[in-house]
Order: structure tokens, then C-alpha cells, then sequence
């Protein structure tokens, strides 16, 4: 161990320890012969004094390692303005997160770690702005949705091009298995995860990939999940596969602990009893509180379910539909009741990982909703929607996932409701789009609401608040050369903050 004594490490491991309360670690020299950074680095949900630094040693089997860091103001490390130590337990994989305070707001600074002779690549975050700061503008960017085996992830070249502060990732991160037939751009090269250990292993194949690495070193993440980081369609501790809710608990456990080892949010996140605390805001001075939502931790399990398979469906005729369910958990629904509106920014913007806006999905004479939406909990959705409307001086600006494809609605959907919201679904990174024939032909007649709709296209969302509106832009890659790292603006939406209305 290099510039460190073992007595210190030790000292440092049992104070981290004490802390942290996960049980023992014994540190080691690392041997460096090959790289332990080959995950790459990345920073998460800055405030205005700091943000996470997270990265994660590879090869270091049984033992623990002190980890240093340091975070600059400038690019080439002259002006060091904090540095520590943290501890790489075996416990967490050797994940490393660190929570930097006593920054300045708005600020620019560079980070990287150091084990051994071996230092990490340089990563560079943005804090946030103070909380009273008069922000004229930010550009963020949004993503979601990486199937590793149907698309590289070179649409993430053409978002660090447009230089965002932040990448709002709404879910599926990882897949937890093959999807569709061949060909395949890559594979996973393994069965689908179980454990700990194989979702681990999911997650470092993910980590791997260049252009995912140059985005977390990019720019600060603020990340949530869907469904493919445990398992498809899953709701709660429910299963949609048949597999005894046993075994998925234990599955599930093992897939939010992998989560939380290689994403950069904040220890505070990983709770006990298998739970990881993802729901939070962050602020960007008065322009916005961006509220980031769990739609799947803590949700009842689907209404009228099939059999064996119990993932989503079209439902046209459900009782079950009109019960009392949660889409958010009760916790998670007071927490976002009390945070919307709850300082005077000019947007509430809503991290949304499944469709909010109601939708017929146009497949039968009689209304149909897809069970695995805010849809499949019609009750949760009109809480959701007084939410909204209780505090009319606000503005949510609802962003989503999962969709594979690109939409974009005013809402509530009823003409003589006064508009509280407007909500953007974004298309997949990398997955395949869905089949046109999950939506019925007068699917654009029979709601109203739905200003565009689009199920070709991979890429991700571009969107610069202001205080007077947002301009949303479709950035959409070229499918026929997948060797372009260049996306289009397909479509531009505009919407106007007093009257919540889209357009083009
Ligand atoms: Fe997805």
C-alpha cells in the first residue's frame, strides 16, 4: 500500500465501519498490476456545496482497499480543492461513494481516485446552483432504456457534445436478459442474473462499454429504475414471471444491492431490509425542483394478472382496476405531495420511469389501458393528478421512460380541466421499438391529449428549462448507419410555463 500506513488504513476502515455498520474488512496492498478502474468513474445528484463520487475496483478479490481521491477546480489537478479517503469493502463490491460538501455553487470541478501506482480517469461534475440563485437557464439531457444486445450506446457521443449539466437516466439501465430474435449487435454472454454476484456481473458488462464510461465522466447523473434492473415487469415484491415470491425477494435484493454498488447516489440510499432509497429532489436554484420517482419498488402487484406469465397486459374490463392500489407506495406518495410545488421555481419537473398520462391504447370498441402504467392504477393517478392541480401556481414538467418509443401529452386529458402538466415520453437509447401493433389505429382520435407520437428512432431528449418555457428536442440517431455517433432533432417541442400547452 503506497503513501499509506496499514495502522492508518486500518484506523480508517474502522471508522468507515463504524459508519456504515456492514460487518468486517481486512485491508491489502493492491496489487496493480492491472488496472482496478477498468468501470470507469462517475458522479451523481449534485447539491449546491457537492455531489457522490462513485467508481468501483475490479480484481481485488476478499480484501478491502484505501481508496484516495481528490476533486479539483481545474482540469490538470493544480488547484486541489478537496481530497480524502474512502474504503473499498469487499461487502459492496468494492464500490466507492464518496459525498463531497464545502463546494462552491454552479461551480466546475474535476475528480479522480487513486489505489496503489494506479489512478482512475478524470471525471467533471457541475454543482448545483444555491438554492435562491436566479438561474436563467439549464440544459439537461434524459435518457433511458439500454438494451445491451440490440444497440451500441454511441447516441451517449452525441449527448456529450451538446454538453448538458446532468443525464437523467429513467430506467432500465441494465436488461436482465435477451429480448427478440437475431441478429444482435453484442451479447451478454450469460444467463440471466440470480444473485448478487451475476447482477454484479451484469452491471460491469454495462459498465464496460466506452461511450457509457465517457458519459458518467461527462457530467453528474441523477439516476432511477424500472423494471429490467431486477426483472420484467415486476411490480412490489411481486414477480411477473412464475417463480415463487421467495425466490424473487431474494433476486430482487441481490439486483437493488448490484444497483446501488455501481451507480453514483449517496450511501444514504442503500436502507436495510433489501431496500434502496431512490425517491429524492434536487434543486437547480429557482429554476427547478427535479423530483425523481421509484415507480417499482413500492407498488401493488398488477390488476388481473394472466397466468403463468403476470406481466402487463391491455385491460378493458378489470374490477380490480377501481380497488385502492399505489403505484408509488404510501410513503413515496405523501413524500411527493408535500415536495411538488413546494418552493417557488418555475418547474417541478417529474422523473417519471412508466407512462403517467391516462391512454386508450385503441384495441377494442371499449376503452383499453396497458396494466403496467399509471393506467393499471387508475386511483394512484387521480391522486397524482390532484397533486398537480391542488397547487395550480406550479408546473410539472413530466419526463418518462420505458416506452421505446416518443410521445408527448397535455394533461389532465379532460378539455375543461385547467391544464397542470405536460409530460414527454422519450424513446430508447438502445432497445428496440415496440410493435405498432400494441396500439390501435385511432389511438391519436381517441385521446385527445396526445399532441405526437412516434414508435421509430433510438436516441434521447434534450431539454433547456428558461423561465418562461422549455424547449424539449427529440434527439434521434440514424438507424440505417449505426456507425454515425450523430443524432437529429427529429421533433421540438416548446411549452409555454403559464399555460402548460405544447408546441412544435
Ligand atoms: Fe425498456
Amino acid at each position: 500500500m503506497t503513501g499509506l500506513s496499514r495502522r492508518t488504513a486500518l484506523r480508517l476502515a474502522a471508522l468507515w465501519l463504524a459508519a456504515h455498520q456492514i460487518g468486517g474488512v481486512s485491508l491489502a496492498a493492491v496489487d496493480v498490476r492491472s488496472d482496478p478502474f477498468t468501470l470507469g468513474v462517475a458522479s451523481g445528484d449534485p447539491q449546491p456545496d457537492g455531489f457522490v463520487l462513485w467508481t468501483r475496483l475490479i480484481g481485488l478479490e476478499a480484501v478491502g482497499a484505501a481508496v484516495r481521491w481528490e476533486v479539483a477546480s481545474d482540469e490538470r489537478f493544480t488547484r486541489i480543492v478537496r481530497r480524502g479517503t474512502s474504503v473499498a469493502s469487499p461487502a459492496l463490491g468494492h464500490s466507492v461513494h464518496v459525498e463531497v460538501t464545502g463546494l462552491l455553487p454552479d461551480r466546475a470541478y474535476f475528480y479522480r481516485f487513486r489505489v496503489g501506482g494506479a489512478a482512475s480517469g478524470v471525471g467533471r461534475v457541475r454543482t448545483a446552483p444555491h438554492p435562491d440563485a436566479r438561474l436563467a437557464s439549464a440544459r439537461f439531457a434524459v435518457a433511458c432504456c439500454q438494451q445491451w444486445e440490440h444497440g451500441w450506446f454511441n447516441a451517449y457521443r452525441d449527448l456529450v457534445a451538446q454538453d448538458p449539466r446532468l443525464v437523467l437516466f429513467l430506467g432500465d439501465y441494465i436488461y436482465e436478459r435477451r429480448s427478440g430474435a437475431a441478429p444482435f449487435v453484442r451479447e451478454f454472454g450469460a444467463p440471466q442474473p440470480t444473485d448478487l454476484a451475476s447482477y454484479r456481473a451484469r452491471h460491469a458488462l454495462y459498465k464496460s462499454d466506452a461511450d457509457l464510461q465517457a458519459a458518467h465522466a461527462a457530467c453528474a447523473w441523477a439516476v432511477t429504475w424500472d423494471d429490467h434492473e431486477v426483472s420484467n415487469d415486476y411490480a412490489g415484491a411481486t414477480p411477473s414471471d412464475p417463480e415463487s415470491d421467495a425466490i424473487f425477494r431474494a433476486r430482487r435484493a441481490g439486483a437493488y444491492q448490484a444497483y446501488f454498488e455501481h451507480m453514483p447516489i449517496r450511501p444514504s440510499a442503500l436502507m436495510t431490509q433489501g431496500e434502496t432509497r431512490l425517491y429524492r429532489t434536487l434543486g437547480l436554484g429557482q429554476l427547478a425542483d427535479l423530483h425523481v420517482l421509484d415507480g417499482r419498488q413500492y407498488r401493488d402487484a398488477l390488476a388481473c394478472p394472466g397466468a403463468p406469465i403476470r406481466g402487463g397486459r391491455a385491460l378493458s374490463d378489470c374490477a380490480e382496476l377501481n380497488a385502492d392500489r399505489t403505484f408509488l407506495g404510501r410513503a413515496q406518495e405523501n413524500w411527493i405531495a408535500s415536495a411538488y410545488g413546494a418552493r417557488a421555481v418555475a418547474w417541478d419537473v417529474i422523473a417519471n420511469p412508466a407512462l403517467f398520462d391516462p391512454v386508450d391504447l385503441a384495441l377494442e370498441d371499449r376503452p383499453t389501458h396497458w396494466s403496467d402504467f399509471w393506467d393499471g392504477y387508475p386511483v394512484a393517478q387521480a391522486r397524482m393528478q390532484s397533486v398537480f392541480a391542488d397547487k395550480p401556481d406550479a408546473r410539472a414538467l413530466i419526463l418518462t421512460g420505458d416506452l421505446h418509443s416518443w410521445w408527448a401529452f397535455e394533461t389532465p386529458p379532460a378539455a375543461d380541466a385547467p391544464r397542470t402538466a405536460t409530460e414527454f415520453v422519450f424513446g430508447s437509447l438502445a432497445s428496440r421499438p415496440p410493435r405498432a401493433s400494441l396500439f390501435g389505429d385511432d389511438i391519436q382520435r381517441r385521446n385527445p391529449h396526445l399532441r405526437h407520437m412516434n414508435l421509430e428512432g433510438t436516441g434521447y431528449g434534450l431539454v433547456d428549462l428558461s423561465l418562461t418555457d422549455a424547449v424539449i428536442q427529440l434527439r434521434i440517431m440514424d438507424a440505417t448507419n449505426p456507425k454515425i455517433s450523430t443524432a437529429v432533432t427529429r421533433t421540438k417541442f416548446t411549452v409555454d410555463r403559464v399555460t402548460a400547452s405544447v408546441s412544435t
